[in-house]
């Protein structure tokens, strides 16, 4: 069903399903067949809503928010990481208009309240030529999702503006003021570059200066977290004063210890 929101370019072509598989899959097979950038697709319940790494994004109907974005920026492959810090950064700065002072960004995209994560985006996109062909990026908001909505094993993990603020938060303002302030920041990034985007990250970034560990596939690297590469990489300082980066993984913050090397 094609509806309107009143919305500048960002949600001006908006396909809501009821009931939908991933609202990514969708809006890739819309921008597959020439969707204009700035199509959004909304679904209120999503029946196999994904993660990073392939891990499934609860998706209960009539609580939350799960939407995704056609992009078609002209710029070179190597933008693509750009784009799901960006919308990290716009996404952090509307659910802080909700829970002031209190949404911080975690590496590299998960919107966290306290240790817990309210909000995830999942971007991917279609390389052609070494520039990039279109990207989706895709949003999951938990508004008005109570504890009973998660399963337990991720309850320690996970939060909702609901649980947060102690009151039910109006989908359809918040989604409004999403799709506003998602369209301020990516034309930002394409007309001033970077910069402006790392510094905010920076700002609301919870790991800076801290010890960190990252995970992937099985290993693990741990140091303290630096700064932010314009590939969207992490920079960490590990043991022997170097500088790495990090371009994949979970990023858990640690405790201080004597030494942060543990040593
Ligand atoms: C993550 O933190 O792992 C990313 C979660 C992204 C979830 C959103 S919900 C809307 C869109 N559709 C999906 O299937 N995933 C994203």
């Amino acid at each position: 069903m094609q509806e309107t929101l009143g919305t500048g370019l960002f949600g001006g072509h908006l396909h809501f399903y009821p009931e939908i598989v991933s609202t990514n899959d969708e809006a890739i097979a819309l921008a597959m067949a020439g969707a204009p950038e700035g199509t959004a697709v909304l679904a209120d319940a999503q029946t196999a809503g994904r993660g990073r790494w392939r891990r499934s994004w609860i998706s209960p109907p009539g609580v939350n928010i799960y939407t995704t974005i056609v992009l078609r920026p002209e710029c070179e492959s190597s933008g693509a990481s750009q784009i799901p810090i960006m919308a990290g950064v716009a996404a952090a700065e509307v659910l802080d208009g909700v829970c002031p002072g209190r949404v911080k960004l975690k590496w590299p995209n998960d919107v966290i309240i306290g240790p817990k994560k309210v909000c995830g985006i999942l971007s991917q996109a279609k390389i052609t030529s070494k520039k990039i062909d279109f990207a989706v990026v895709g949003i999951g908001i938990n508004v008005n999702a109570g504890v009973h909505h998660f399963p337990k094993t991720i309850r320690e993990s996970a939060t909702s503006l609901l649980i947060e603020s102690g009151g039910e938060i109006s989908r359809h303002d918040l989604l409004i003021s999403l799709y506003e302030n998602l369209e301020k920041w990516y034309k930002q990034l394409l007309q001033k570059g970077f910069e402006p985007v790392r510094k905010k990250w920076l700002e609301s970034a919870a790991m800076m200066g801290r010890p960190i560990r990252i995970a992937f596939k099985g290993e693990s690297t741990e140091g303290i977290a630096k700064g932010l590469g314009d590939d969207g990489c992490l920079i960490l300082v590990v043991e022997g004063n170097e500088e790495i980066k990090v371009s994949a993984g979970d990023a858990t913050i640690m405790r201080w210890k004597e030494n942060a090397f543990g040593d």
